[in-house]
């Protein structure tokens, strides 16, 4: 981690007036840890579009068990993937619904790619990928 910098922001008073209110409803102590993370969001939004990069992300997704072969499909794909997959989390919902949660770590392109097969895959009722850094880019 390299020193701490301060520099001035010019703002219109109007921007900063919502700036804060923004702080506060995020319960932000300081500007500055809002703005280091504003900062922060947008490098890791970099880092999604960079499709060769490293990322991490979690998927969940809801299903019906019962859907012929849906769950052996989910596991092929699954398997075809599995350096992508760093562990699994299985939860029966209720007598029908599955709740899945895979967490993933690889090239951007691949995790995407692989997200988007598995949730649209027939049965599949709803798949929510949500994606993060690996850390290793960001102080
Ligand atoms: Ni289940």
């Amino acid at each position: 981690m390299g020193q701490t910098i301060r520099f001035g922001v010019s703002l219109d008073s109007d921007l900063l007036e919502k700036f804060d209110a923004l702080c506060d409803e995020r319960c932000y102590q300081t500007r500055s840890e809002a703005i280091r993370d504003l900062i922060r969001n947008t490098l890791v939004q970099q880092e999604w579009e960079d499709t060769g990069r490293d990322i991490a992300g979690t998927l969940t997704l809801v299903f019906d068990h019962h859907k012929s072969d849906l769950q052996q499909k989910l596991t092929e794909i699954q398997h075809d993937e599995h350096d992508l997959i760093i562990t699994t989390l299985h939860v029966h919902l209720d007598h029908d619904n599955c709740l899945e949660v895979l967490v993933l770590k690889g090239a951007a392109e691949r995790v995407r790619s692989l997200a988007q097969r598995l949730t649209s895959t027939r049965g599949v009722k709803h798949g929510k990928l949500s994606l993060t850094t690996t850390g290793q880019d960001l102080a």
